[in-house]
């Protein structure tokens, strides 16, 4: 089967991966020399502007049989319409269906009108008077959010990067005076406290099929401290749930999807693709904040590494509309991600990475590459985003860090920067002693 993965980071390097293993034929369109990628790939389109229009053109003339869309924003282009106007099946939502994550205002208006549970207190506001009389008579802390897409960098919240009713208000004037991501307005969500969590899931319609929670690590540096980033690294666990996630709460943050596909199917925008729930769990359960409509970066990776289904079958009974079961192997993974100094805040931007493939392959570990160019002389040229995950598998989150660790080793290069701390031990217990203390 010829499959196409539309999209140059590590998550679409690994969806290329597991493609290849279950057997296609692949194909790609990339903006990025991404190293892994290119050795995988029969073919590849280096499209700088990803234009939807391009991709779809190509994939018809390679007469591509599925493509696999990784990037919210090729997603938010059209990309699915586009290739499915040319009788191409997509594993990703229409443009239609990708504003659960694209139209924060539709999300939370939806999750409103169809009662979704763990649903927060939210308001859309078009003047920054209204943000100020929303703010100052709610009461509570609430996350400040421009509409549309921000690429994760667009959100403030009260009481951690905004320190007074002034500061929130400040900010909702940028967002609506800069009609920051596209629209003049701001949403205003209730703060949730907790620990986040992540939960994915195939839809294809009002089927769901939902994978292994994980748990993402924002912040940039040690200690949950710094800038938030695309997310630094992330582990799951081998039952499926977290450490301080019970299956009670899993499955609570599960119905809430169950919900959202119904929901979808019932305004005719029936979502088929992947999509990625975000959390917090609370001391009352788990509460949305937000949803995107693919993989998440770095979840893919945790989520991928234990699919025992074929990727192909399952991807094209997505496409269409036919999905039917999906099996992981009951294994934990870790992933940390290997980023250029100052990512978040200041990245620098030459630096260089290596990679020991025989010290690689003895430790266990996987490399996904990410935002890095191999250049002429073979050498690869990191970017100021993040360069490349390294994934361990094991039977507890305890072994599969270890793996982790051994892949790091075989890493090298000059101005690079790990969160060695996620999935450590202390780092575990202290979000289970965190739940621990919200829950008494
Ligand atoms: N893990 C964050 C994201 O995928 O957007």
């Amino acid at each position: 089967m010829k499959v196409l993965v539309v999209g140059g980071g590590a998550r679409e390097h690994i969806m290329a991966e597991v493609a290849v293993r279950d057997g296609a034929e692949l194909f790609v369109a990339l903006n990025n020399k991404n190293p892994g990628l290119l050795d995988l790939s029969s073919e590849f389109l280096f499209c700088k502007d990803m234009n939807p229009i391009a991709i779809s053109k190509w994939a018809h003339e390679k007469n591509i049989d599925l493509a696999l869309i990784g990037p919210e924003s090729a997603l938010a282009s059209g990309i699915v319409d586009n290739l499915n106007t040319l009788d191409i099946p997509a594993m990703g939502p229409t443009k239609s269906a990708s504003r659960i994550e694209v139209d924060k205002e539709f999300m939370r208006d939806l999750s409103s009108e169809f009662s979704f549970p763990g649903q927060l207190d939210y308001k859309v506001c078009s003047t920054v008077e209204e943000a100020r009389h929303f703010l100052e008579s709610f009461g509570k802390d609430c996350a400040i959010k421009p509409i549309g897409l921000t690429g994760g960098k667009g959100v403030k919240v009260m009481g951690d990067q905004l320190h007074s009713i002034d500061e929130a208000v400040n900010f909702c004037e940028e967002i609506i005076d800069t009609q920051m991501s596209g629209y003049a307005k701001v949403v205003l969500e209730e703060r949730a406290i907790g620990e986040e969590f992540t939960l994915q899931a195939f839809i294809s319609g009002e089927i769901v099929i939902p994978m292994p929670a994980a748990q993402d690590h924002p912040h940039a540096l040690e200690g949950d401290i710094g800038a938030i980033t695309g997310g630094m690294g992330s582990y799951s666990q081998a039952d499926g749930l977290l450490p301080f996630l019970s299956q009670s709460d899993y499955d609570s943050a599960l119905e809430t999807i169950c919900a959202t596909a119904a929901a979808m199917n019932s305004i005719n925008s029936p979502y088929r693709g992947i999509l990625y729930g975000q959390f917090i769990l609370t001391s009352d359960g788990p509460r949305l904040v937000e949803y995107n409509a693919r993989f998440g970066d770095p979840e893919a990776m945790n989520a991928l590494s234990v699919l025992n289904s074929n990727f192909l079958e399952v991807s094209m009974d997505i496409a269409l509309g036919n999905l039917k079961s999906v099996d992981f192997e009951p294994k934990a993974t870790v992933c940390k991600y290997v980023v250029p100094e100052g990512y978040g805040t200041t990245p620098r931007s030459d630096c260089s990475l290596e990679v020991d493939s025989t010290l690689l392959s003895s430790s266990g570990a996987s490399i996904y590459y990410a935002a890095v160019n191999l250049e002429e002389n073979n050498q690869i040229s990191t970017t100021t985003s993040r360069s490349a995950a390294v994934v361990g598998k094991g039977d507890s989150i305890e072994s599969a860090e270890k793996v982790t660790e051994a892949g790091l080793k075989a890493v090298s290069g000059m101005g690079l920067y790990v969160r060695h701390d996620i999935a450590t031990e202390a780092s575990i217990s202290k979000r289970v002693s965190h739940m621990e203390n919200l829950r008494s």
